[in-house]
Parts: structure tokens; C-alpha cells; sequence
């Protein structure tokens, strides 16, 4: 006979089959949801409010219930697979990766070394990924977004650039990082933390269409070498956050060749975009890069958190963040993937990439793409049929479209524009988020989305023009 004590702790108060039974209904019930556009953004209620106020439960309730609130919970957060969530870099939360995180946190692999076939899935879906994309990459590693990954390319572009700075810190030496202006913030983060400093971060100016000009690098480059500054690595960015500019990777590829410096690419956003024909051209070049960031939460559309960083020799990796530890003793040094990561815990990213290609396959994926790029096409020309409305970039290159509603008769169109972007959150039909272009405020959505349609586009500049002009009386 089993005694009580026997018996694993910590079980719920219902069966396995009962609580994945309600759990596959929430589910369920939200996929249902993200199908179409809701009307509004529902607020926390009272009830909810009450039990976020409630202190640590000492003592357990019922699972079920605990489900039903959290239930609840999610559906007055904000939840970005929503078709007309138009804000930042948004994801999708594809059905198959959401599967896949279940399944990986069902069984807890830790990639942190070998882990039987996870590893080697891992290692597939890099193979797969940067086939995808046009990158010829050696290793790579899943983690846990874009600023990950800038850091941990820029931390291998260190040691490249100055030997051993890993071990005796950058001393007396400066070294410094090149990019665009629009440069995402994770590349002054990692100038902060690689002891590079942020002051050497040579933020640099932009062609008319918002592209970094290779020229200009050169020049900073070799101005920095005259004075004794060290190049670690230039910076393209493919798919600048604020307005989609992809950096010209080959003139950036013949600066650094001719240089000898470092070129990572940061495609956290716009990468996958390489793999259309309308924008594939965007990215010539891309294969001559040393390491390039790619967020599969992004424009792969699966859930967050599924970062990648490629590189094309494993040991620049290896060289900038191995180490050996009694602790975690080198079995299987292919595998080891502290050495060429940033983590030592390291759930399982890779296994929900690698399922949407399996259930996908790269063709619909790649078309889910194309569409998104329609749609910013589309959203731009609508901007051009209404006077009130003002496009701040030209034709978009990926998927941003930062415009502005610009009625006769306001004077203070930057008031008048943050105001607007705050009524369309509060009418919370759609979901957009302002910024700044040239120093104007304007809205800028993004649409990285495969639930997103041409109407919800259309949808978009119609209840941008009724709330702005109800302002603007
Ligand atoms: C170009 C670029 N790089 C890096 C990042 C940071 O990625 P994450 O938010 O996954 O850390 C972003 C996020 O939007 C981005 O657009």
C-alpha cells in the first residue's frame, strides 16, 4: 500500500486531464479571438483589481479557479497577436510555436550542454533558419531576443578586435562600434556592458532613404585608426526599429573586407524579409557578414522569446565566452553551449522554429511575409489619398510607416499627434504606438502579423482620420 507520504507533493486538487482540458478551452477560446478585431481593450475590473492587491497565498485553491483568473488576466492584457496591434516590433504568437513551448517546458531540456535530440534540433533549426535567410552560418544559438543577441555577436567582434580584452578588461585601448543613427538602443547596451562605453558608439549619418552610407563609415573608421581608436565592429542594421531602413550590407561588407573589421548584421526585426523576392534584394550582402541577429518572435511570427544569433566560425564564439568550470565538465564539447552563449539555463527556443517549419514549411512562412510587406505598401498608398494624412518616409522598404495627421488649422502638430495616439489607445480598437521622425511626434505601426488583413490596414487610417479630426474641432 502507497502511504501519504509516498505520494509526490505538491499535485492540484483536479486530475491532469481536467486541468489540460480547461487550459486547451482558454486557448482555444483565444485563437478564436485573434481572428478578427476586437472592437475594444477591456479594462481591469474590479475583481481582478481585488486580486492583485491579495497577499502570498500560504495555502493552495483550486487549480481550476486559478486558471479561470488567469484566463481573465490575459484577456485585459495587451496581447500583441491581435490583427490590428500595429505597435513596435510586435509578434504573432503562431499556433504551432505556441504548442511548442508547451511541449518544451513540458519536458524542461536544458541546452545548456548536450541534451540528447534537442540539441541536435537546435543545431537543425539553425541550419534551417539561416538557409532561410541567405547566411552562410557555422553555429549559432537560440536566446532570448535581439539585445541578446547584439550583445553576444558584439562580445565575439571584442575579442577579435582586441585579444584578451575578455580577461584584462579593454584597459588604456578604446574601442569602438559603428552604425546608423536609427541603430537600435541594444548597440549602445552592449558597447555599455562589453566596457567598450557607450561615448564610442560613432552614431552615424544616413542617405535619403534613411540607409547608413558606407562612405561615411569608412571615413570614421580610418579617422578613429589615425588616432589610435580601435574599429571593433560596424553595425547594419536591416530593419532599423523606427522606420524599416535596411543599411546597405555590400557597400558595409567591402568597408569592413577592406578594413579588416568585424560587420554584424542586426535583422532582429527586418531579416527574415531576406528570404521574399520583393525585399530579398534589400539584403545583398548578407552573406559576407560575420554574425547576424534574428528574432524569430518578430517577423517569424512566432511567440516570444525566440532570438538567434548566427555566426560564420563557431570559434569567434567559443573564443569570447568559453570557459571551463569542474562543475560543467566538457562532455560533449560540440554542444557545449555555455561556451558560445550568453545563458547557462536555456529552455528550449529552437523547438518551436523548428516545428513551424516542419507545419509550415519555409513557402507559406515566406508568403506571410510578403503580404505583411504588401500590406505596409497598401497602408502607404492610403496615406497619399488623403490630405490630412502625412507620410514621414518614402515608399516603406520593409514594413514600418510612420505618418502623421496633419488637419488644416492646428498649429501644434506634435501636441496634436500625441493626443491622437493616445484616443486611438483609449478607443483601443487598434493598437499603435507614437514616436518621433526628424522630431516630429507621429504614429508609427509596424505590421509584422500574418492574422493582420488589407482592411485591418484600411481600418487603421479610417479611425486614425475620425478620431484626429473629432480632435482637431
Ligand atoms: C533592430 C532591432 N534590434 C534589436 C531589437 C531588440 O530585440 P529584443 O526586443 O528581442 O531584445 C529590436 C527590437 O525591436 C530591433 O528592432
Amino acid at each position: 500500500m502507497t502511504t501519504a507520504s509516498e505520494l509526490p507533493s505538491l499535485r492540484l486538487d483536479a486530475t491532469r486531464e481536467q486541468v489540460l482540458e480547461r487550459a486547451t478551452a482558454i486557448v482555444a477560446d483565444a485563437w478564436r479571438s485573434f481572428d478578427t478585431a476586437r472592437p475594444e481593450q477591456p479594462q481591469i475590473g474590479e475583481r481582478l483589481q481585488a486580486l492583485l492587491r491579495a497577499e502570498l497565498p500560504q495555502a493552495g485553491s483550486s487549480a481550476l479557479g486559478a486558471l479561470e483568473d488567469a484566463a481573465q488576466m490575459l484577456d485585459v492584457s495587451l496581447a500583441q497577436p491581435r490583427p490590428r496591434f500595429f505597435a513596435f516590433v510586435g509578434s504573432s504568437g503562431l499556433e504551432i510555436g505556441v504548442l511548442g513551448d508547451l511541449l518544451a517546458s513540458c519536458f524542461d531540456v536544458n541546452l545548456a550542454v548536450w541534451a540528447g535530440a534537442a540539441s541536435e534540433v537546435e543545431d537543425q533549426a539553425i541550419r534551417w533558419v539561416s538557409e532561410f535567410i541567405g547566411f552562410p552560418a557555422a553555429a549559432g544559438a537560440f536566446t532570448s531576443g535581439g539585445t541578446i543577441s547584439n550583445v553576444t555577436a558584439l562580445a565575439a567582434a571584442r575579442e577579435h578586435a582586441l585579444p584578451g580584452a575578455r580577461r584584462t578588461g579593454v584597459g588604456d585601448v578604446h574601442g569602438a562600434l559603428y552604425c546608423s543613427a536609427e541603430a537600435h538602443y541594444s548597440v549602445v547596451r552592449s558597447a555599455e556592458l562589453l566596457g567598450l562605453g557607450s561615448a564610442w558608439v560613432r552614431s552615424l549619418p544616413q542617405d535619403d532613404h534613411r540607409r547608413l552610407l558606407p562612405a561615411a563609415t569608412a571615413a570614421a573608421i580610418d579617422a578613429d585608426r589615425a588616432a589610435g581608436i580601435a574599429p571593433v565592429a560596424v553595425v547594419a542594421t536591416a530593419g532599423t526599429t523606427l522606420t524599416g531602413a535596411v543599411d546597405p550590407i555590400a557597400g558595409l561588407a567591402d568597408v569592413c573586407e577592406e578594413r579588416g573589421v568585424w560587420l554584424h548584421v542586426d535583422g532582429a526585426y527586418g531579416v527574415a524579409a531576406a528570404s521574399t523576392l520583393s525585399a530579398g534584394h534589400l539584403f545583398t550582402g548578407l552573406d559576407r557578414a560575420d554574425s547576424v541577429t534574428l528574432d524569430a518572435h518578430k517577423w517569424l511570427f512566432l511567440p516570444k522569446a525566440c532570438g538567434v544569433v548566427l555566426v560564420r566560425r563557431r570559434e569567434d564564439l567559443h573564443g569570447a565566452l568559453a570557459h571551463e568550470e569542474d562543475y560543467i565538465p566538457h562532455e560533449r564539447p560540440d554542444h557545449h553551449m555555455v561556451d558560445i552563449t550568453l545563458e547557462y539555463s536555456r529552455p528550449f527556443r529552437a523547438l518551436k522554429l523548428w516545428l513551424a517549419f516542419r507545419a509550415h514549411g519555409a513557402d507559406a512562412i515566406r508568403a506571410a511575409i510578403e503580404r505583411n510587406l504588401g500590406q505596409a505598401r497598401l497602408l502607404h498608398r492610403e496615406l497619399g489619398r488623403h490630405d490630412d494624412l502625412e507620410p514621414l518616409c518614402g515608399e516603406p522598404m520593409l514594413s514600418v510607416v510612420p505618418f502623421r495627421h496633419v488637419p488644416s488649422g492646428v498649429a501644434d502638430l506634435d501636441a496634436h499627434n500625441a493626443r491622437l495616439a493616445q484616443a486611438l489607445q483609449e478607443d483601443g480598437s487598434v493598437w499603435i504606438s507614437p514616436a518621433r521622425v526628424d522630431g516630429k511626434v507621429c504614429l508609427r505601426p509596424c505590421v509584422v502579423n500574418y492574422r493582420t488583413t488589407d482592411d485591418d490596414v484600411r481600418a487603421l487610417v479610417e479611425l486614425t482620420r475620425e478620431l484626429g479630426t473629432r480632435l482637431a474641432r
